[in-house]
């Protein structure tokens, strides 16, 4: 099966997975990218009723509002029961990379208010390592250079990071909804998750890194290329 095709019949997993824990008066937190945007015009049209969403983006808060869903502010409801996102890479003690659609502060502000993250990924996002991809981290712009130096001084597998300031399609730094800028930092080590995003989190002008350690999810639905769909818990 192709990669969309996997991410729709993951899509369609999640459907059955949140689907007795969703009640008419839910707000369910949406996370981003293209197997969120599968998830979202699936659960448009599930038949599934809830009382609104939280997204992690502006992109798919007009997904979800352009199919009718009522889009409400964090401040304004009272914790989330779920969270439904995809990962970058994931590995099976849920520990994941994010960020890849430039969404990871918001993801992980909302992931945060949720008592069960559902991560949904196709089979290429498991990982038995992170760090392949690359660590999105969302700077405030006056901080970059600093930042830069900081990271620098942290070796990684490979040496010394590579750091690129991430650029939109128009060619200039890619701005997050949150008209902030983002590094995309390859090298790093991530043999200790959990400390490696204790200590990112302590980087001065930083605002979040993309690295889903302290608050892994809870679930992975991962769609292997045979198309089984393949389920994970958090190890305790
Ligand atoms: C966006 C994210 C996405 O969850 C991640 O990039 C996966 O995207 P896709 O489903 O398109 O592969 O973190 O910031």
């Amino acid at each position: 099966m192709d990669q969309n095709a996997l991410k729709e019949k993951v899509s369609r997993a999640a459907l059955e997975e949140i689907r007795g824990d969703v009640r008419e008066d839910s707000v369910l937190g949406i996370g981003t990218g293209t197997t969120a945007d599968i998830f979202i015009d699936l659960l448009c049209n599930s038949g599934i009723r809830f009382r609104g969403a939280v997204s992690s983006s502006e992109r798919s808060a007009e997904r979800l509002a352009r199919q009718g869903v009522k889009i409400f502010d964090l401040n304004d409801v009272d914790g989330l029961e779920l969270y439904i996102d995809g990962a970058d890479e994931i590995t099976e003690s849920l520990h994941m990379l994010k960020g890849g659609g430039g969404a990871l502060t918001r993801e992980k502000i909302v992931a945060s208010a949720a008592r069960r993250f559902v991560c949904i990924a196709d089979g290429s996002k498991l990982v038995p390592k992170l760090g392949k991809f690359g660590l999105p981290i969302e700077v405030i712009p006056m901080a970059r250079a600093q930042i830069e130096r900081t990271l620098l001084q942290l070796h990684g597998a490979a040496g010394k990071p590579d750091i690129r300031l991430r650029q939109g399609a128009d060619g200039k730094p890619f701005t997050t909804d949150n008209h902030n800028q983002i590094l995309d930092v390859h090298g790093l080590f991530f043999d200790s998750p959990v400390t490696m995003e204790e200590h990112l989190d302590g980087i001065v002008g930083t605002v979040c890194n993309g690295l889903f350690a302290k608050r892994g999810a809870d679930v992975l639905l991962l769609a292997r290329e045979s198309g089984d769909i393949a389920r994970y818990l958090r190890p305790v």
